[in-house]
This record gives C-alpha cells, sequence and structure tokens, in this order.
C-alpha cells in the first residue's frame, strides 16, 4: 500500500514523497518581478522536504495578474529571476514547479492585507480587466470586465504558450495551468460567467474550448516527459453539484487525451454565494471520484496538513499527491515534521545535512 512517503513517478519526474507545496501567491513582486523574498521564500520550502514545489501564481501577462504585487512572466527578466528560484528548490532536492496564470475578472484587486477588493477603476494603478462576458463576480469584486473578442482570446492564449515557454527556458521542469478559482479559464467554462452566444459559450463544448486550446498549444511546446498539470475547480458549491461534477469530469478527461499528466482538484470559486462544506481533508471523496472517473492522477488541497490527514488521502486511494499549503508556511520542515509523527524511522532524507545531522539523531522535539 502506498503511503505519504512512497515515491511516485510521473513522466521523467522522480517525486520523493507524496507531499508537494502548491502555489501560494507572495503578493511581494513590483512589476512581476521576483526578488529577495521569493528566492528565500522558495528555498526554504524546497529545503523542507517536499517532492514538487509549485511557484505561486504568475500571471502569462501584466492584465492577467490578481494584484499589482503578483509575480509575471512575461517579459525575460521575469523568466532571469524565476531561473535563480527553479535553480534552489532543484538543489534542495525537490521538482522545481510553476502555476502560471491570468486571473481574468478577479484581476485588477487590492492585496489580501489592503482589502481583496477591486481597485477602484479611476485609480492609477487600476487597469482594464476581461473576461468571456461583461459580467462582475460580485461582492468586493465588482468591476465589470469588457467581453473578450475572439482576438482577445488567441491573444491570451498566446500569452500561455509564450509563458510556458519562458518557464521551460528558466528551468521548471513541472508546469502546473491555473484553471481555477474564478479565474479566466474557470470562468469560461463556468455557465455563471460565461454566456457568450459564439463558439466559446452555450454548450458544454463551446465553454470547453478555451481551456482545451490552450492546454493542447502548451502541449506541444512543453516537453512529453516533463508533467503538465492542471488546477482546475471540478464544482461550485451552488446547489448544482452532481452535474457540474458530471461535466467537469467530462472535461478532465478530454484534457487528459489533450495531453494533461495529473489535475490538482479544487473548488471553482466562480460566485460568491457558495454552501461550501470547509472541513478537513473535505475534497477528499470529490478527488478520489475524479481520479476513478478521468483515470488520471489526481492531487488535492484544503485541509490535509495533519500529517495523519494526509498519510490518509494517500492510503485511501484518494490523492496521488497531497497539497500541504499553510501549514507549510507555518512550518517550512513540515515533511520532516510528518516523518517523525508517522514513526519513519530516520528521516535524513527530508532536510539537507546541515540541519538533518542535528534534527534526525540528536534532537528530540518533545524535549524542546
Ligand atoms: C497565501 C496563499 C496564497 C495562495 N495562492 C494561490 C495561488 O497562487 N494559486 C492557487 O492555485 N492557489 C493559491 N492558494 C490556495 C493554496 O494553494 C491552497 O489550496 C490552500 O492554501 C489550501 O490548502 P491548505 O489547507 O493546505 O492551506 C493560496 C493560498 C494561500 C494561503
Amino acid at each position: 500500500m502506498n503511503d505519504l512517503f512512497t515515491p511516485l513517478q510521473l513522466k521523467d519526474a522522480r517525486l520523493r514523497n507524496r507531499i508537494a507545496v502548491p502555489p501560494m501567491c507572495q503578493y511581494s513582486a513590483d512589476d512581476g518581478l521576483a526578488n529577495d523574498w521569493h528566492q528565500a521564500h522558495y528555498a526554504t520550502l524546497a529545503r523542507g522536504g517536499s517532492s514538487v514545489v509549485i511557484v505561486e501564481a504568475t500571471a502569462v501577462s501584466p492584465e492577467g495578474r490578481i494584484t499589482p504585487k503578483c509575480l509575471g512572466i512575461w517579459n525575460d527578466e521575469q523568466a532571469s529571476e524565476l531561473r535563480k528560484i527553479a535553480s534552489s528548490i532543484k538543489a534542495a532536492g525537490a521538482i522545481p514547479g510553476i502555476q502560471i496564470a491570468h486571473a481574468g475578472r478577479k484581476a485588477s484587486a487590492n492585496i489580501p492585507w489592503e482589502g481583496d477588493d477591486h481597485i477602484p477603476a479611476t485609480d492609477p494603478r487600476a487597469w482594464e480587466t476581461i473576461a468571456p462576458s461583461p459580467l462582475s463576480y460580485g461582492g468586493d469584486l465588482s468591476r465589470v470586465p469588457r467581453e473578450m473578442t475572439v482576438e482577445d482570446i488567441k491573444r491570451v492564449q498566446a500569452d500561455f504558450v509564450a509563458a510556458a515557454k519562458r518557464a521551460l527556458d528558466a528551468g521548471f521542469e513541472w508546469l502546473e495551468l491555473h484553471f481555477a478559482h474564478g479565474y479566466l479559464a474557470q470562468s469560461f467554462f463556468s455557465p455563471h460567467s460565461n454566456k457568450r452566444t459564439d463558439e466559446y459559450g452555450g454548450s458544454f463544448e463551446n465553454r470547453s474550448r478555451f481551456s482545451r486550446e490552450t492546454l493542447s498549444a502548451i502541449r506541444e511546446i512543453w516537453p512529453e516527459n516533463f508533467p503538465l498539470t492542471a488546477r482546475f475547480g471540478v464544482l461550485e458549491y451552488d446547489g448544482n453539484d452532481e452535474q457540474t461534477l458530471a461535466e467537469s469530469i467530462e472535461l478532465v478527461k478530454n484534457w487528459r487525451e489533450d495531453g494533461l499528466d495529473m489535475l490538482s482538484v479544487s473548488v471553482g470559486f466562480t460566485i460568491p454565494e457558495t454552501k461550501i462544506p470547509w472541513g478537513p481533508a473535505f475534497l477528499g471523496p470529490i478527488a478520489k471520484r475524479v481520479r476513478e472517473e478521468a483515470g488520471i492522477p489526481v492531487s488535492s488541497a484544503w485541509g490535509f496538513g495533519t500529517p495523519q490527514l494526509a498519510d490518509q488521502a494517500i492510503r485511501d486511494e484518494q490523492l496521488d499527491l497531497v497539497l500541504i499549503g499553510r501549514a507549510h508556511l507555518a512550518n517550512p520542515h513540515w515533511p520532516y515534521h510528518a516523518a517523525k509523527t508517522l514513526g519513519k524511522d530516520r528521516p535524513t532524507w527530508v532536510l539537507p545535512a546541515p540541519y538533518a545531522h542535528w534534527l534526525a539523531r540528536y534532537h528530540d522535539p518533545e524535549q524542546g
């Protein structure tokens, strides 16, 4: 039986365990450029022992940023700072991953600790938002986006491809497409946010077109031996869950045929009014269903952050890879902590020697 510390092979990627750091925005960049904060943050996380460290949502264009402080990968200067991050993650024995993103109608927002709401359109820091239809998300994100033309769609898709090429050149070996959380691709798929009447709206096939075309174009340039993954909200908790989940699983099957290697199962977050049953590991059974019915390896997050819950999700074959987010912020050496808690023998592999030598042999956390 597999457990949290069983290695996993995905294409040429050899994962040293089933723990990954999911993308987590740091809202600490200027002009999309990574700086000392990001370098230290990602190197520390990789040294903690997880198998994959996925760099936060990194915008494919300036307008695709969630906030003015988000990372970007639309120019070479940005890629060259990201190269240092990929290299330090790899040097620590983890696989360097990156999530590329376009925030659609949720873009042009204030950072979370300054409100998390839309920057007023008249503010010089604001920019025009674009989306499949001129409908606002609502709540604090009330700005009405401009409806994308087909030319806009083709340009954003080309931006995704260019971003994937830059990520590859910068040394990333794991690419995640942000197709979740109410951002652009998710909002093309959801009938809540897509009311188009052209070939990008309406039927299941039409609402799938934006993501399928984007994924296929990226697969052409992203090497076959490196994992290509996507994060996607498979349901909205809007009262229509069975139908949404069935459609989502169909879409994931299509993506698998288009070349997707793993799905990060998440929530849609396309509308503010939802009844999400927050609780420990609540997405586990949903992820298992996607894994079985779509026939694709899956990861998931949201409350798997105790060693027992994470380990159980692998043992129960709900997940192939467990995403540990906030618990990694609280303790960047979470995998070491998990190995100790689960009674793994001398987890010296988890930390680099300058820590492992002392912690694995000579330090008992119970004794302080
Ligand atoms: C600070 C922060 C930033 C986040 N940024 C992203 C992001 O860039 N992309 C993404 O897909 N999810 C993002 N998320 C969601 C996390 O990837 C993860 O799903 C979430 O924290 C739940 O997992 P956890 O319970 O292990 O923390 C973010 C979460 C946090 C706490």
